[in-house]
């Protein structure tokens, strides 16, 4: 490593912290403390990748991403994870692959209100962004028993309602003979499952996409290098940035960790406590209710407390994933912006009416904040600030299958 990681207080810049209250100065020296020991994981990851393991390539501020005991990483399995994740034969009509909804350019989402099925079937939610999904304590929207990207795989491969990637049990042979059939993919899953007599199979193929999901990692947005010493905020994006960390916009209670969430797992860290919040984005009839089937959590439990409640999402690269929240109803980070300034979204007619910010179930965090128009600006200028164009063009997680038709491409023409 080269320059170590600096307090972003003990560079020669201006202070932006300096407007801060007490809670944020903590909040803010618990993350320089953060970043000294991720960086010492670092090195030690380094130190194990010469014994075979596998070789995180990570910023200083990120840490070691947990991974379960009976998926360890390897780089066979993350390459093999790779053509999987792009493939559309992994569909049972052979039409979509993951990266037809999760789009590396657009942080791997899809761009989308709510996403659209193999079959052409509409999905209830938004597809969400991939960035640093290995650090979600949990995932999706709001389901509370999906913990390990492994488990939650099973929904886009074999779930029927809705259909996404369409695999059943009348297709599911059918579909692992394409696999087995081609030389390339013999020769990958032989790599990764070693000493296995068959490794073409579900179980495997889990493990690898699960994987290369892994090593969807971003840490170098503008933020993050201004974290490191290494780039420049405007004022306004530092006035945002205070605002987006401080006591008036509260935003930092639901989005303040290194990954902009509230929950995060990472190796030798603590098992998060799971929240997830009703924002006040719908209050039909004035009871508080969310339209069928996005109720939040409430879809699983039943229980009456959980109505409208959802995971905060990263806000890494939120700048490249309209439209956002999780029906996609909001269509820019402005309308996000203004939408809790006002404590809530008021819908004045239809079958959806009501007032968000008079919900009985809305947050107490999400209560309307009283910004100016600079403001509501400069909040917007911190968030994009959260880009990290490297990952959004990073060769490692881009299609191979593009970059194999593009040598072939290149080889025909030398030959003519
Ligand atoms: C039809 C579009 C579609 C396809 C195909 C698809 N996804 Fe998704 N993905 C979504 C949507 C929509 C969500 C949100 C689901 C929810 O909350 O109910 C999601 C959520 C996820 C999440 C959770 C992210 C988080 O922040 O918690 C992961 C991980 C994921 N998808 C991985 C995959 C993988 C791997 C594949 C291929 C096997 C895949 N997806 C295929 C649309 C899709
Ligand atoms: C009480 C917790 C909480 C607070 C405080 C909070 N958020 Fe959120 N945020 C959430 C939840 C939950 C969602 C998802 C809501 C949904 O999909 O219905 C969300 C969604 C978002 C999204 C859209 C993400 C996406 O992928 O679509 C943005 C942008 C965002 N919040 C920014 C902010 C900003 C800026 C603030 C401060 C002004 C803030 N949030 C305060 C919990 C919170």
């Amino acid at each position: 490593m080269g320059r170590g990681p600096r307090h972003p207080s003990g560079t020669p810049r201006p202070r932006p912290w300096g407007l801060l209250r007490g809670v944020t100065v903590l909040a803010v020296v618990a993350g320089a403390f953060a970043i000294v020991i991720f960086g010492g994981d670092v090195n030690a990851s380094a130190a194990k990748a010469k014994k075979g393991g596998y070789q995180w390539t990570l910023p200083a501020n990120l840490p070691e991403p947990r991974v379960p005991a009976n998926n360890p990483m390897t780089q066979p399995k993350v390459t093999l994870g790779r053509f999987l994740f792009y493939d559309a034969r992994l569909s049972g009509n052979g039409k979509q692959s993951c990266s037809s909804c999760h789009l590396q350019k657009k942080a791997f989402t899809d761009g989308l209100p709510r996403a659209i099925g193999s079959t052409g079937e509409l999905h209830p939610r938004s597809s969400q962004t991939l960035t640093n999904v290995a650090y979600h304590g949990v995932l999706t929207w709001a389901n509370p028993g999906l913990t390990r990207l492994e488990k939650q795989m099973e929904v886009p491969l074999f779930g029927d309602n809705p259909v996404e990637m369409g695999l059943n049990d009348r297709n599911k042979a059918k579909v692992l003979a394409r696999f087995r059939r081609v030389k390339q993919y013999r020769v990958m899953f032989k790599r990764a499952f070693p000493n296995q007599a068959q490794p073409i199979g579900y179980g495997n193929i889990i493990r690898a996409i699960a994987s290369f999901q892994r090593t969807l990692i971003s840490g170098n947005s503008k933020y993050d290098r201004w974290l490191r010493g290494a780039a420049t905020m405007t004022a306004s994006e530092q006035r945002g940035m205070s605002l987006f960390f401080g006591e008036r916009a509260e935003c930092h209670h639901c989005h303040g960790n290194f990954n902009f969430t509230d929950q995060v797992v990472y190796k030798g860290g603590p098992t998060p406590e799971i929240s997830f919040h009703n924002t006040g984005l719908f209050n039909i009839g004035g009871t508080g209710a969310f339209p069928e089937p996005n109720r939040g959590v409430f879809e699983l439990t039943g229980r009456p407390d959980d109505m409208g409640k959802f995971r905060a999402p990263t806000l890494r690269n939120i700048a490249v994933t309209k439209p956002y929240m999780h029906d996609g109803s909001l269509p820019t980070l402005r309308s996000v912006v203004d939408f809790y300034a006002a404590g809530g979204r008021v819908i004045a007619d239809g079958p959806l009416a009501g007032d968000g910010r008079a919900s009985p179930l809305r947050s107490d965090l999400t209560v309307g904040i009283d910004l100016s128009e600079q403001e509501k600006t400069d909040l917007v200028m911190f968030l994009k600030t959260l880009t990290d164009r490297s990952f959004l063009r990073a060769k490692a997680l881009s299609d191979p299958f593009a970059a194999q038709r593009a040598r072939a491409r290149r080889a025909a023409a030398a030959k003519r």
